[in-house]
């Protein structure tokens, strides 16, 4: 077993050394604090390894990303995203029998308790889906209570609710009536059904728009420690239930350095648009410090290459534009600005590269998918890696409850002045 040696005031201290099946290397410090008195200072937690976990890799520096042992390329050209749910969820692939079983089940649980629907009228019409979203997530614990016997049924009613949930907040936002789930669709076609049907006149999913959309859950299914999962393992180490640990995540999702990335990025090409198209002065805006503006859809705390899941959206975005008969003015903006980023010495020295949320947002655009329900998107999408993250944390006898130390910098030890001392120190 290999060890690191921690050199201190002149005495050694060993420190186990823990090695992943990909060669992934860790000092383990679980026990650095009782013997040297000493934590770790790591903000953003960049270097920390906060569990061992067996669902997903990524090899940053090769821009390589796979579950439970499979190429992303491969899940989304040959998977589904309901069988991806299954393999992140239960660790390996279902046979055809396991497949429509999960599927059967996730069909029978998507009905809301209609009491819920009364949740959603309380809500302002203004309410973001996300906010909604979070929010309902949370109330499921009220009606599906966490006991241990009912934490694998909780699992599949919380897959199978998050798309109608969803698609609720989404009528909800937009004031049509709710559109209930069908179960001789499919999961994904099911989604869009419910999205975008009126009563008045009946949808039916293209072909075209479900494979592209299960091609996008797919790509956003998990992505090992994020903030959103680590959220969701966070709140889950302290007992907290299924939903409320869920819930939590979705909130974590919700920010622009996250999951809100996508809708930034589709609000950042219309500015440039609306600007008239001048890429140069959004670079440099984007690399002058003193300005707030960030390049969105770029960089990534892990990529330090191309994002793998990018490439492959802005692969099928040509695609399905063609498909589609469609010709979106921000997919040119967005090429050209990714070009001249690719090839500015700022982006090439911080090896900045598109992620995920870069080209997404075109492609959900394409399928009518609105803005504000963007995030809501990757919330589906990131369900099953949340669900696997937190099943994972519950079963592994390492779990402690999460709850990391601090360095203080504030004041040193002084004494409390009676409130008439300090007015008088203080002139008005
Ligand atoms: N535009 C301009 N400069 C950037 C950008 C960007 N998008 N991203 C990073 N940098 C610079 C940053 O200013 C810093 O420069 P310096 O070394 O001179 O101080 C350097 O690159 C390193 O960046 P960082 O902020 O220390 O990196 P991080 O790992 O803390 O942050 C990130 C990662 C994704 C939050 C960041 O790259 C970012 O804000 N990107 C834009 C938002 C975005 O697209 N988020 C979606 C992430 S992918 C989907 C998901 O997982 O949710």
């Amino acid at each position: 077993m290999p060890t690191a040696t921690l050199t201190l005031n002149g005495t050694s201290y060993e420190l186990p050394v823990v090695v992943g099946t990909e060669n992934e290397v860790a000092i383990d410090i679980t026990g650095l604090r009782s013997a040297t008195g000493l934590i770790t200072l790591d903000p953003g937690y960049g270097n920390t390894g906060s569990c061992e976990s067996r669902i997903t890799y990524i090899d940053g520096a090769n821009g390589v990303l796979r579950h439970r042992g499979y190429p992303i390329e491969e899940l989304c050209e040959k998977s589904s995203f309901v069988e991806v749910c299954y393999l992140l969820v239960y660790g390996t692939l279902p046979t055809q029998d396991e497949l429509e079983a999960f599927a059967r089940k996730l069909k029978s649980h998507s009905l809301l308790h209609e009491d819920m629907k009364k949740f959603f009228e309380g809500f302002p019409p203004s309410a973001h889906p996300m906010t909604v979203l979070s929010a309902m997530v949370a109330s499921l614990s009220a009606y599906y209570p966490d006991t241990p016997e009912n934490v694998d049924l909780n699992i599949v009613r919380l897959l199978a609710k998050l798309k109608t949930l969803a698609a609720f907040s989404y009528k909800k936002f937009i004031g049509q009536p709710y559109i209930y789930p069908r179960n001789d669709l499919d999961f994904t076609a099911d989604f869009l059904h419910m999205m975008f049907e009126v009563p008045s006149e009946p949808y039916e999913p293209s072909e075209t728009l479900v494979k592209a959309l299960d091609l996008l859950l797919i790509l956003h299914a998990d992505h090992e420690q994020n903030c959103s999962a680590s959220t969701v393992r966070m709140v889950g180490s302290s007992g907290a239930d299924l939903f409320a640990s869920i819930s939590a995540g979705i909130s974590a999702l919700s920010g622009p350095l996250h999951g809100g990335a996508n809708t930034a990025v589709i609000k950042m090409l219309q500015q440039i648009q609306a600007d008239g198209g001048d890429l140069d002065k959004y670079i440099a805006k984007a690399k002058d410090k003193d300005d707030p503006f960030r390049l969105m859809g770029f960089g990534h705390r892990v990529y330090k290459n191309y994002d793998p899941r990018a490439r492959i959206i802005k692969r099928y975005v040509d695609e399905v534009l063609q498909e589609l008969g469609l010709d979106d003015p921000l997919l040119d903006i967005a090429k050209r600005l990714e070009a001249a980023a690719l090839e500015d010495e700022y982006f090439i020295e911080r090896k900045l590269f598109p992620n995920v949320d870069f080209y997404s947002g075109i492609l959900y655009r394409a399928m009518g998918i609105p803005t504000d329900m963007f995030t809501v998107m990757f919330a589906i999408g990131r369900l099953p890696g949340w669900i696997a993250q937190w099943k994972e944390m519950k079963n592994d006898p390492k779990t402690r409850i999460n709850r990391p130390r601090q360095i203080y910098q504030g004041e040193r030890l002084r004494h409390y002045v009676p409130i008439e001392e300090r007015s008088a120190a203080t002139p008005a």
